[in-house]
């Protein structure tokens, strides 16, 4: 049986998103389908609408999302009609050479559906991150669902599929921000500002947010931010020695992904710290660095896939501490809007004025 579900579809590079009734097959061994209750709009899907991850078009967006499972394919024992879930884009597979040598958060070879979803006329979609959750439906591998508590709102617990996770990750995961610490968090968008709520629940000292928009540093101070720096108006990489002795924080995270945000991150670290990239840079942007200054600054570099989060790990436990009032998922939540309203979301986040837009099913 073929399903017919309203679904958010981007046809070509850089045209509005159109809403379309699209078929999505019955699961297939080791696959689920979803009946989708929210999603978040996260700037990745407008980088796809754009062009900016791949040219493979159409695709289905969406994949920032939460549901309940509808039915299993054969050979499915993780999750079960019923269950509510987390929809992850990081199903590891257990064997490729990341997962064989323990650092499964790497997973070279993730699951994904193989039973393809397409157009009314059986054009296939390219689901975003495998996963295309602007949609009443969605078909994913078994492993993209996470269960979570269903006590959890949808709206709240979908955003740890996707930017709040890859936040929340960039700070404590991939740079360690534990007690004590210090961190400059630069682009307090939906992403950013998970680092910054991250690091206060890591215990993080002194947690600086800096943001080109004064609304996004407001907020941001709501979030867990000890100082904010208005980058448009100041220099960042001074504001942020001056705000740590002189010497630059721990841990910097570009949440932006460009080559001036992340030259600002590298100078802004103290000696052998760490800079995270976590924005994901478009494919023209290239980075020109002092060699030296690579060497003589020392401490590390590194990429933020997804917040080197395990979904079966992480969102449980992140669950646990909204559910406890720890962790504020719904504070990420500045409206709630209809599969119609995604094209108009866009916009609201290119201008600024919404840390998440959340499509609620
Ligand atoms: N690595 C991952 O796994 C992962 C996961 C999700 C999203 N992302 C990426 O993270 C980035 C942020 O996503 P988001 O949903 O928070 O986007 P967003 O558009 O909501 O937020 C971006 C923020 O950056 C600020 N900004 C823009 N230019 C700036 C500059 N020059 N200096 C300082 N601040 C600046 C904006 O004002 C805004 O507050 C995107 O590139 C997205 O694709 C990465
Ligand atoms: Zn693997
Ligand atoms: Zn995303």
């Amino acid at each position: 049986m073929t399903h017919e579900v309203r679904a958010v579809v981007a046809r070509q590079k850089g045209a509005p998103v159109s809403v379309e009734t699209i078929l999505v097959p019955n699961p297939g061994p080791g696959e689920a389908l979803v009946r989708m209750q929210a999603c978040g709009v996260c700037h990745t899907d407008l980088h796809y609408r754009e062009g900016g991850i791949n040219d493979e078009f159409p695709f289905l967006l969406g994949h920032e999302a939460a549901g309940v499972v509808e039915s299993v394919g054969e050979g499915v024992t993780e999750v079960a009609p019923g269950d509510f879930v987390v929809l992850n884009w990081r199903a590891v597979c257990g064997t490729c050479r990341a997962c064989s040598k323990g650092k499964p958060w790497y997973c070279f070879a993730t699951h994904n559906a193989g039973r393809p979803m397409t157009l009314a006329d059986g054009t296939p979609l390219s689901p975003a991150l495998g996963i295309g959750a602007f949609a009443e439906k969605t078909l994913v591998a078994a492993g993209q669902c996470t269960k979570v508590d269903p006590a959890a709102s949808p709206a709240a617990a979908g955003l740890l599929g996707c930017g709040v996770m890859a936040g929340f990750g960039a700070a404590v995961n991939t740079g360690g921000v534990g007690r004590g610490d210090s961190i400059a968090v630069i682009g307090c968008g939906g992403v950013g500002m998970a680092a910054i709520a991250g690091a206060k629940v890591a215990g993080a000292s002194r947690i600086i947010a800096v943001d080109v928009d004064e609304r996004k540093l407001k907020w941001a101070e709501q979030f867990g931010a000890t100082d904010t720096v208005d980058s448009s108006r100041t220099d960042a990489v001074e504001a942020i020695r001056t705000l740590t002795g002189g010497f630059g924080a721990d841990v910097v995270v570009d949440a932006v992904g460009r080559p001036e945000t992340f030259k600002q991150a590298f100078y802004a670290r103290d000696l052998a710290g760490t800079a995270v990239l976590v924005g994901v840079p478009t494919p023209e942007l290239a980075l020109d660095l002092p060699l030296l200054d690579v060497f003589g600054r020392g401490g590390a570099l590194k990429s933020s896939w997804y917040g080197d989060c395990l979904p079966a790990r992480d969102f449980p436990a992140l669950i646990d501490l909204y559910l406890q009032g720890r962790f504020d998922l719904g504070d990420f939540i500045t409206e709630t809007i209809s599969l119609d309203d995604v094209e108009a979301a866009f916009a609201k986040m290119h201008h600024g004025e919404v840390l998440r837009s959340v499509v609620v099913l």
